[in-house]
């Protein structure tokens, strides 16, 4: 791959007033031993490189085929998942499906809350007969996830008596959990989510490459994008690592939230995916017990400037706010064309007529940037080459590794979420 797919600037981290409010304080030794603790977590066969590593071609081949095959039969596709189990693949099909012309485009829909007006209004107008559902759930034990599935398996075997199996996929453990065992017994066909990846880190497994796929993205090369950055040493070594260094210092520092807003619409799930795979990885008690985590707050630019914007630039200065932008916009077909014209004289906005919206986003970010910077704020930027498959993975594999990295300065073990249970138990005394 020729062009970079993600740069990122983090010298709005290190801005002279931010500098003034939050000196530098991590030793070289202490950032370097941070290092080679994520270095050897790497080499581990067991973590989320290798599951992505394990995606060799002829696993991609098996999940894009079986897609395909489906998409013969059925138009439509409603993913039943909650947290990890959704919000990877809700963004790849939010960030990527667009591509595909508007009439070819399977509808695909994500069932991810028992809310009884959802469940309604995804299923009023679908026809059975057309219809696929892709079930995952990795423990195979999820309430939100299985307790619509017994009407859904209903709905299905009344519109279609003989083959009521051949509308499922299952995406789930290999070997334990109910879900498994009713794959099984209705022989449905499935796929694995590798034993030792959690739901946060699953979106280059087929819990996310399978609902991908099914909407025409291509999951090769959004693969070998991540690859690409897990790979690159270099950028591991002279940005992820002093930026994840960074934000540590600046919460010892005081800093409460991390926002993240992306400059496209299209992301606006890729913010909600940032929000588990942050807070639910950081937000805990460390191994010193602790209580850590910068609160994660999603955003989209240009819309929030509008709205958060506010807060970010003159509450209490304990925000850091990352930026997402896409540097080389797409084509896109559309009759409203592509750049600004007023059609009244205004003279205050008479500086866009005819620059591209693309290049009016970039610019509100920029400013924006600039403007929180100029503020004492601190910022960090994050460039993706295009809104593609191989940029769209080279960016979640970022944000896995800077939530993993920042892990590591935090004390915490990323990959759990002990604080979640309790609710699980107290919902059944209280049924
Ligand atoms: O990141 C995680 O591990 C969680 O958010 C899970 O994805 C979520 O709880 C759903 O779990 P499961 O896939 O077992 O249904």
């Amino acid at each position: 791959m020729q062009k970079k797919l993600i740069s990122v600037s983090i010298d709005g981290l290190l801005g002279p007033k931010v500098l003034d409010d939050v000196p530098l304080f991590l030793s070289t030794q202490a950032k370097s031993a941070a290092l080679n603790k994520f270095q050897s977590f790497k080499k581990n066969p067991q973590n989320y490189f290798s599951s992505t590593y394990r995606q060799t071609s002829p696993q991609l081949i098996q999940i894009e085929t079986a897609a395909q095959q489906k998409r013969q039969t059925f138009s439509n596709l409603v993913v039943l998942g909650i947290g990890g189990s959704a919000l990877g693949a809700q963004t790849l099909v939010s960030a990527l499906g667009w591509k595909m012309p508007k009439k070819e485009r399977p509808e695909v829909f994500f069932l991810d809350n028992l809310d009884p007006i959802l469940i309604s209004e995804i299923f009023e107008d679908l026809d059975p007969i057309k219809t696929l559902i892709c079930v995952v759930s990795k423990s195979g034990t999820t309430l939100e996830t299985l307790a619509p599935l017994g009407p859904i398996w209903n709905w299905i075997k009344n519109a279609d008596t003989t083959r009521p199996s051949n509308h499922f996929v299952v995406i789930t453990d290999p070997k334990v959990g109910p879900l498994r065992k009713w794959a099984q017994d209705e022989k449905i066909l499935s796929f694995e989510v590798p034993a030792d990846l959690g739901g946060r880190f699953s979106a280059f497994s087929p819990v996310c490459l399978f609902p991908a796929a099914f909407a025409g993205i291509n999951i090769h090369t959004l693969v070998e994008g991540a690859s690409n950055f897990f790979n690159d040493s270099q950028f591991l070594e002279e940005t992820l690592n002093p930026m994840a260094a960074r934000l540590f210092e600046l919460e010892k520092g005081g800093f409460r939230a991390h926002s993240l807003w992306a400059y496209s619409s299209f992301l606006k799930n890729f913010s909600s995916w940032f929000v588990q795979l942050w807070g639910e990885s950081l937000g805990k008690r460390n191994f010193e017990k602790n209580r850590v985590g910068l609160i994660p707050c999603p955003g989209v630019g240009a819309t929030d400037q509008h709205s958060f914007l506010q807060r970010m630039a003159e509450g209490r200065n304990d925000i850091v706010s990352g930026f997402v932008k896409i540097q080389n916009w797409p084509e896109v077909k559309s009759g409203i064309g592509n750049s600004a014209l007023l059609p009244m004289d205004f003279k205050a906005l008479s500086g866009v007529r005819g620059q591209s919206f693309g290049k009016i986003l970039n610019t509100e970010a920029l400013a924006t940037e600039i403007s929180l910077q100029e503020l004492g704020r601190p910022t960090y930027s994050a460039t993706l080459n295009s809104l593609d498959e191989a940029s769209v993975g080279a960016l979640l594999a970022f944000y896995m590794d800077f939530t993993v990295v920042s892990g590591i300065y935090l004390g915490v073990n990323p990959f759990d979420q002990p604080g979640v249970e309790r609710a699980k138990a107290l919902f059944f005394e209280h049924l």
